[in-house]
């Protein structure tokens, strides 16, 4: 079997959540669920068991009773950044890991079949892997609060996470990097630049993935977890 770990970063204070967050986002509460044990729910699901979850500094106590509740295997104040945060779980990943995937607590509802497609797609010369999903909206170019350009879609994913690594590229790509909110734009630039050698690849993403930001999405969350509840429409 292949020895996989998740970095799960839930350092982020979620200032965008306004009123809503009064404490670190990933311990937002909906439907009486904080957003970091659903995320934690969804990895238990997709067979993850080793887990490093990246908590915000000042408040170890309140993420470990989670974290003891949850089975996490470690846990790790975050940094300043996203990236800094990545950085502090990838170094508490054990050694003989080969898969390891770094995922948002912000996604609080990223189907386990997302997850498991993630981690198995590393194999053979592919070395990094995120889910992915078509563009639905017209996107405009805006310099300045001026539409310059209609940008042809075609050709355009919107990348989520879970992104799974070969450990060694993950740290070659986070090598002085600054923040970046996309640990896979990273490696892209450390093949561009010769410092890493294999390919990308993408998996099908799903909706579900969205990254709660905004107060309205915990209302999303919301009526999903309830939908969830009163099961398939008959
Ligand atoms: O801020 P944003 O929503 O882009 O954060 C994405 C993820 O990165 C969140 O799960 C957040 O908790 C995490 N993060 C972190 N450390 C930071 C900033 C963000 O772990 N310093």
């Amino acid at each position: 079997m292949t020895r996989e770990s998740v970095v799960l970063v839930a350092a982020g204070a979620g200032e965008r959540l306004g009123a809503a967050a009064s404490g670190p986002k990933a311990l937002v509460t909906v439907a009486g669920t904080t957003l970091l044990e659903l995320a934690l729910r969804g990895l238990r699901d997709a067979g993850v068991r080793d887990i490093v979850v990246v908590h915000t500094p000042g408040h170890a106590r309140a993420f470990a009773d989670v974290a003891r509740r949850h089975a996490v295997t470690r846990l790790v104040p975050g940094g300043e950044t996203r990236t800094a945060s990545v950085r502090a779980g990838l170094d508490e990943v054990e050694l003989a890991t080969e898969v390891v995937a770094v995922h948002d607590a912000a996604r609080a509802l990223t189907p386990a079949t997302v997850i498991r497609a993630v981690l198995d797609a590393v194999r053979g010369d592919v070395v990094a892997v995120a889910p992915a999903l078509a563009v639905p909206d017209t996107l405009k170019r805006v310099v300045a609060g001026e539409v310059v350009a209609t940008v042809d879609r075609s050709d355009l994913q919107a990348v989520h996470t879970p992104q799974a690594f070969v450990p060694d590229v993950l740290r070659e790509a986070l090598a002085g990097a600054d923040d970046a909110t996309d640990d896979l734009g990273l490696v892209e630039r450390a093949i561009a630049e010769g410092r890493v050698q294999g390919r990308i690849a993408l998996v099908a993403g799903s909706p579900r993935d969205l990254k709660i930001t905004y107060p309205e999405d915990l209302d999303l969350v919301a009526s999903l977890l309830a939908a969830d509840r009163l099961g398939p429409a008959p």
